[in-house]
């Protein structure tokens, strides 16, 4: 019943809507005069006439492609796909680009650009004659960062990903970015020649889309399902899949009716839309990342989302995916068991069922009548694949403002540990004695990695799961405590504690660990302590010298005055909240 009149509410909306509600692009191409002309003359030599723009819903696909970003690379083609659903709705599609973001060529760390992208887009979107806005999202950052910045504006958006690559295979086995690490250590244990590394490499990456596990690409492709920004199934139709292409037709079509509806993001992403998001990616095991970019994508829709309510809000949410790295299939299986509406039906007495997604409907419309196909993929809740779920946010001295571990992808045996401090001071340091026989490493040491942060990399890299000693490799250790202020990709795996935060560039405590401090994990008890008395750490925090480089001009510069720590979502502290859709000045 409360489903009914709230659907009914909503109808009277969109009617009341449509009628007092003067679509955005009307302040440019229906104007009269010279304006008028300037607008839409420039529009003309594109071939266009202007029955096509003037009156109709104007929509931008905002693309990532890039040739750089070889997970985007399908874009052009889904921009597309996206552009006949426009035009078949009676809208007219723009396609823009902003910077794009390839996890794997961009250096020093992709994650230093999500702000200015999302700055890029933001500015795109408010400065243009849009309507609506299509977020074409693939890449780990791409998805983050195009979010973060149309929530600053809030104009009606749906988003479209591109899609996952299909399962890798080699010599006869499954494989996906996961198992990037695995190689890896078994070519430096001597296990795996550079010949094998190489055709391994043509093995994995053999059709277009991004990461095939449930890695950061996914993970943000399945929040976006999961706070209702997307079309039912975006998250797991491959990308190869003729599917992927229908949906982006679908998603084309439905962005023009939720302009005529003036269904906004902040009409989608409430308090509720947030919990939901972190219920589902506790149940799929997603990425450390998420935390961070969903804290992110708080602040810039208003939404008060503090790093305790990941642990708070998951609290008894099993892991349902048996998805690389946490288990073992990958994203086309998922796709194949059903996706994540089968997911989210099996959450559904934990979901907020009637926050609004993109269809202007209930959530629980996107999944109600959804199936699984293969229990080996997607568990019950009665009976899941791991207790162990979700991302654990730990405390201590070592990590005042907290810091995470995922504990489906992490060790039983070094839950609970105590052991002594192996420390690196920066990530040259840490590249340097690693494998150096000489490194006083057991496997019962801790490792501490510092200044790989927000400020002090800078852009805080995904290099938190340290490799494992070589000499211990030769042993057969296979993982150990490793502890940085850093980030860890969504496709790694460990006991591995990341985010530290304050950050040891912020004047955290990890600045002031030396090599042998006892360091005590126990994640049962969500605790992370640093064996030192309240005075001694005062005392050698008093004597800490900056042992990170200051850049001095550009970007960066503007990103290390600027951003904040990780438990707070790495934005800048000017970027919190939105400035909206008006357009203050005109210089025509
Ligand atoms: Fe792009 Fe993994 S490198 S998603």
């Amino acid at each position: 019943m409360r489903l009914f009149s709230r659907a009914l509410n909503r109808v009277i909306l969109v009617v009341k809507n449509m009628k007092e509600k003067k679509l955005r692009s009307s302040e440019w191409f229906g104007r009269t005069g010279k304006d008028g002309f300037i607008y839409r003359s420039w529009m003309k030599n594109q071939g266009i006439p202007a029955h096509e723009f003037k009156g109709k819903p104007v929509i931008g696909i905002c693309n990532t492609w890039s040739e750089l970003t070889p997970c985007n690379a399908h874009f052009r083609e889904l921009a597309e796909s996206v552009k006949h659903g426009i035009y078949e709705a009676g809208g007219f599609p723009v396609e823009f680009p902003v910077m794009s973001l390839g996890e794997t060529l961009i250096k020093p760390t992709a994650m230093l650009y999500r702000n200015l992208v999302s700055m890029d887009v933001e500015e795109s979107i408010r400065a243009n004659p849009l309507d609506g806005v299509v977020l074409l999202c693939g890449c780990d950052k791409t998805t983050p960062s195009l979010i973060m910045g149309a929530c600053s504006v809030n104009i009606p958006t749906i988003v479209v990903s591109g899609g996952a690559m299909l399962t890798g295979k080699y010599q006869g086995h499954d494989i996906g970015t996961t198992d990037v690490w695995r190689f890896s250590e078994a070519q430096r244990a001597g296990r795996m020649s550079e010949e094998e590394m190489n055709v391994a490499e043509a093995c994995m990456s053999r059709s277009r889309g991004h990461c095939a596990v449930m890695g950061t690409a996914s993970t943000m492709a399945v929040m976006t399902e999961a706070l209702g920004l997307s079309l039912p199934e975006n998250a797991a139709i491959p990308a190869a899949d003729s599917r992927r292409k229908v949906l982006a037709h679908m998603s084309g079509m439905r962005i023009v009716d939720m302009v005529k509806e003036d269904l906004k993001l902040s009409d989608i992403l409430t308090p509720q839309a947030f919990e939901n998001a972190i219920l589902t990616n506790a149940a799929i095991g997603g990425s450390t990342n998420f935390i961070i970019h969903l804290l992110a994508i708080a602040g810039r829709i208003g939404v008060n989302l503090t790093i305790d309510d990941f642990d708070t809000t998951s609290k008894g949410i099993p892991l349902l995916a048996n998805l690389q790295p946490s288990g073992k299939y990958f994203m086309e299986d998922l796709y194949y068991a059903g996706g994540i509406p089968a997911v989210m039906k099996e959450l559904d007495s934990f979901l907020n069922k009637e926050t609004v997604a993109v269809s202007g409907q209930a959530i629980s419309q996107n999944y109600q009548n959804s199936q699984c196909y293969n229990r080996e993929v997607i568990a019950t809740v009665a009976e899941p694949f791991n207790l162990a779920a979700g991302i654990t946010v730990v405390k201590g001295n070592l990590c005042e403002n907290g810091a995470v571990l995922k504990p489906s992808a992490a060790s039983t045996a070094l839950m609970q540990h105590t052991g002594k401090a192996v420390v690196f001071e920066n990530i040259e340091d840490y590249k340097a004695r690693i494998d150096d026989p000489l490194l006083d490493v057991d496997e019962n040491s801790v490792l501490v990695l510092k200044n790989v942060g927000p400020k002090g990399y800078p852009g805080m890299p995904e290099v938190g799961n340290m490799s494992i000693p070589k000499k211990l490799l030769a042993k057969g250790v296979t993982d150990m405590v490793r502890i940085s202020d850093g980030r860890m990709s969504g496709t790694g795996f460990g006991t591995v504690v990341l985010h530290v935060s304050p950050e040891a560039a912020a004047g955290g405590t990890i600045a002031i660990v030396q090599n042998g401090d006892r360091i005590k994990l126990d994640v049962f008890n969500k605790e992370l302590m640093i064996e030192l008395s309240d005075e001694e750490i005062a005392e050698r925090k008093k004597h800490l010298q900056q042992s990170h480089h200051l850049a001095d001009r550009g970007y960066t510069f503007l990103y290390q005055q600027n951003v904040e720590q990780a438990h707070l979502g790495a934005d800048f502290g000017f970027l919190k909240g939105g400035s909206g859709s008006e357009v203050l000045r005109d210089s025509h």
